[in-house]
């Protein structure tokens, strides 16, 4: 199938939340070939006109017809009722939701990693989890050089993930405290978050002593590298910070691989910058990662521990890379390559 000459209709669903806003962005910005842009939300919200004039509509069976792409970032209830009705509409669907994204059918793909996924789609192509996301951005050059045989992972993830109820809670309880008023009662974390840590990004399902966030780092990065044998161990923490997730990963490789070699290929892999000066205080931070599409690498080091493992420092824009810019540089990959509309039966 050849790209359409006069542009495509796409559906935005999730368009006022946090990736939505974003995605909208994204697609103006990046010049996106849409000769139509339709953003889709809640009941809530249906009417409500956003930034460029553009009218929120209900997901209903006569609104979702006659797109060509729909980008989702609106949960994974939605993404599971709809995605399917989008496709089985004629579109191909990029979903930003954890619904799909172990099914074997369905590739799960970051744009500068494994991009070639793409070309079996059967309709819904899923984005990965945010802290998954930066990771592989940053791993895939190291695991093409030298492989992975283990990786040990802490994250300290922003509220921006959790939506804007974890935005709002954030600077909620931040504004009382200042104040010296008592803070609102947490709602979207199990405990207070402003000026605290919380060792429980996710949710725990019942008897398991892993989040599902901890568990997303471990299966999708294994399927996106396309190697269940790596082990990994993770740990994820939300910490008080609006926007940006950081990560302290280990990475043990399996062929020799010096610091300096780690850096070298970093530089000059896509999509990373490299911030590693410590001793002049550069290396890479949430609130300058923040608004940025890069995934910043720094504070890369031998471990002391262990001669063949390395540790390094991971940040990037969860709302941007983790999100929104790669649902949009999915659906740049699918227009060049033919993919949008045409899908394996
Ligand atoms: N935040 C991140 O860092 C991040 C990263 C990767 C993936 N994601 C995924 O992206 C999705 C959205 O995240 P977010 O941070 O943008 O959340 P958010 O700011 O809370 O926005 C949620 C969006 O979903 C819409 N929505 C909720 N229920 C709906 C329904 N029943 N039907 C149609 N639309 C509905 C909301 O519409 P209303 O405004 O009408 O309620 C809103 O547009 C989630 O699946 C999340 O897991 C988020």
């Amino acid at each position: 199938m050849t790209p359409r000459e006069d542009g495509y209709r796409v559906a935005v669903v999730g368009a006022t939340g946090q990736v939505g806003t974003m995605m909208l962005r994204l697609l103006r910005e990046r010049n996106f070939p849409a000769r139509e842009i339709v953003p889709f939300a809640s009941e809530r919200s249906a009417g409500r006109e956003l930034e460029g004039g553009l009218i929120v509509r209900p997901l209903a069976d006569d609104t979702i017809e006659g797109f060509d792409l729909a980008i989702f970032s609106a949960g994974g209830s939605t993404s599971g009722e709809w995605a399917p009705r989008f496709v089985e509409a004629g579109a191909v669907v990029v979903d930003n939701s954890s619904k799909w994204r172990m099914s074997d059918d369905v590739p799960l793909v970051v744009s500068e990693v494994n991009p070639d996924a793409l070309d079996g789609h059967r309709g819904i192509i899923a984005n990965p989890n945010c802290s998954t996301m930066q990771m592989v951005v940053a791993l895939k050059p190291i695991y093409d050089a030298a492989g992975i045989e283990r990786l040990v992972i802490s994250t300290y993830q922003a509220v921006s993930g959790t939506g804007k109820k974890g935005v709002d809670e954030l600077l909620g309880q931040s504004r009382a405290l200042l104040a010296g008023d008592e803070p609102p009662d947490p709602r979207a974390y199990a405990h207070r978050i402003a000026f605290n840590a919380l060792p429980h990004a996710g949710n725990f399902a019942a008897g398991d002593d892993h989040t599902d966030e901890e568990l997303k780092l471990v299966n999708e990065t294994r399927k996106i590298l396309g190697d269940p044998s790596i082990r990994i161990s993770a740990t994820c923490v939300r910490v008080p910070v609006v926007n940006a997730h950081s990560e302290a990963v280990n990475v043990e490789t399996r062929s020799p691989l010096s610091p300096e070699e780690a850096r070298e290929l970093l530089r000059a892999a896509p999509g990373i910058t490299v911030l590693d000066d410590p001793e002049a205080g550069r290396y890479p931070l949430a609130i300058e990662a923040d608004g940025q599409d890069d995934v910043f690498v720094g504070r890369i080091r031998r471990d002391r521990g262990h001669d063949q493992a390395l540790d390094m420092w991971i940040v990037s824009d969860n709302l941007r890379k983790g999100a929104a810019t790669n649902a949009i540089q999915l659906a740049e990959v699918l227009h060049e390559r033919g993919l949008v509309g045409a899908r394996v039966a």
